[in-house]
């Protein structure tokens, strides 16, 4: 009955990553309601300002009333329908994406295109930079959704640029030709390269070295690169973060073809928390993609009136820029305890300075070095222990053991919970000699939770 591209399966909706997120919508934690649920780490929510935002909203009510100066523009929002937005919002816009680059950077309205999120401007460049077959080299790990964004409609493939922690998951000139090779090989033919930039999942920013790899790559194979930057106001931590654009700039690229192949991909999810929204936007020096980005942006257009209240938030720069203080703080702080429970379980984690999450090296709790035992420990953690965390293999991680966390979708007390969890899983999976508990306690400290369907299902 479906078509065949409906019914692809490269779609990846059986990855792990959703997988457990429909695990999480059957039995969600509440500390009152549910407190043997599951808690939620395999979301990238920032819910940690949103006090901060309803305080404006209530502050400045015309912009949710939809009002200027207390008079009503509904009409005027409720039929506008120019698919090149606001050019008001999107002056904003761009001051706000120049304000995280610390102004070190200018963009021009211009260039930017609107699209309903990170997901539709990703998919949106694939669909206009590359045909049927034709590849993208992305690094490894990476977020899951890729795999429907940019493969699913557009049938475009992914081919891995393989990191691994041995150097902290660093790009390097030669993963990067190896992954050309690779492409090669398979006779696809390579149009650019993704980053994530800070990572998804590694909450880490990309140094100013693999910055010029991955510029000197795409000017000696003639390619594009495409930037998503959807995490860039997240950076609490040095080393600073530096936007593709910022690292072409320095090396005065501005006149060279490189520029024109640059594309960076933005949103709102993240760095305001407000992915219901869907307040994404593609930026290119490119003016034909610019040009096809835009007839492409009838299919996801921002609505009016987020546009409206958001370019009336986003004009208060006194409010923004104390808003991205803030949140920054809040972010460390979270990260900090998830380190810290962590570590007081015997789990390290990726040095990180950005993001709403952390990647966890759980490898000393597999059974083998497998991903089946990779599997086998996720389906314990989240079935036994009620944990909703992602696997590594669901980012295609090459090396089991290592998982995704998200740590700001949810209260402290609600973190202070997992790390609880945590703590007994760990207890729970390493002999009782090596914890030093006698077996009486190290049995008592098994956290037993009902068990959800998994244990009746097929494995998948
Ligand atoms: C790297 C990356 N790109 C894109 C998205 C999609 O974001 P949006 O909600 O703006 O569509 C996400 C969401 O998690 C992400 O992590």
């Amino acid at each position: 009955m479906l078509s065949k591209k409906a019914s692809c399966d490269s779609h990846g909706q059986d990855s792990s990553y959703f997988l457990g997120w429909q695990e999480y919508e059957k039995n969600p934690y509440d500390q009152v309601q549910n407190p043997n649920g599951i808690i939620q780490m395999g979301l990238a929510e920032n819910q940690l300002s949103f006090d901060l935002i309803e305080s404006w909203l209530a502050s400045n009510p015309d912009a949710l009333e939809l009002k200027r100066n207390g008079e009503s523009v509904f009409k005027e929002l409720a039929l506008f329908q120019d698919y090149n937005g606001f050019p008001a919002f999107k002056n904003e816009m761009v001051d706000f994406m120049a304000s995280m680059r610390g102004n070190k950077v200018k963009f021009d309205p211009n260039k930017l295109v609107l699209t309903a999120g990170s997901t539709s401007a990703n998919e949106t460049l694939m669909f206009c930079l590359a045909d049927r077959g034709d590849a993208f080299l992305l690094p490894i790990p990476y977020y899951p959704g890729f795999d429907r964004d940019l493969k699913w409609r557009t049938e475009a493939e992914i081919v891995p640029i393989k990191c691994t922690s041995a150097n902290g998951y660093k790009i390097t000139e030669t993963a990067l030709e190896e992954a050309y090779q690779q492409a090669q090989k398979f006779n696809l033919k390579v149009k650019g390269v993704l980053v994530t930039n800070p990572s998804n999942p590694l909450g880490t920013t990309m140094t100013r070295l693999e910055l010029n790899h991955l510029i000197d790559f795409a000017i000696e194979k003639e390619i594009h690169i495409i930037s998503d930057e959807i995490y860039s106001g997240t950076v609490f931590n040095s080393p600073s973060f530096v936007s593709i654009a910022e690292a072409l700039t320095e090396r005065n690229l501005e006149d060279a073809e490189v520029w024109n192949r640059c594309h960076i991909v933005y949103s709102l999810s993240k760095d305001l928390g407000l992915p219901g929204f869907r307040v994404g936007m593609i930026y290119s020096n490119n003016q034909a993609v610019v040009s096809a980005a835009t007839k492409m942006s009838s299919f996801g257009l921002v609505s009016a009136q987020t546009q409206y209240t958001l370019s009336q938030m986003l004009k208060d720069k006194k409010f923004t820029a104390n808003y991205m203080e803030e949140n920054q703080k809040r972010l460390e702080r979270r990260k900090e305890m998830l380190v810290c429970g962590l570590k007081g379980a015997g789990i390290r984690c990726l040095e990180s300075n950005a993001g709403l999450f952390c990647w966890v090296d759980m490898r000393h709790l597999l059974q083998s070095n497998t991903f089946e035992a990779e599997k086998k420990l996720w389906k314990k953690v989240v079935c036994e222990f009620g944990l909703n965390i992602s696997p590594g293999s669901s980012c295609h991680c090459s090396e089991p053991g290592w998982f995704r966390m998200c740590f700001a979708n949810m209260s402290e007390e609600t973190l202070m919970v997992a790390m609880q969890r945590i703590k007994a899983l760990v207890e729970s999976t390493i002999v009782p000699q090596q914890t030093g508990l006698s077996k009486s306690r190290w049995l008592k400290n098994k956290w037993v939770f009902q068990l959800a369907s998994y244990e009746q299902e097929p494995d998948r």
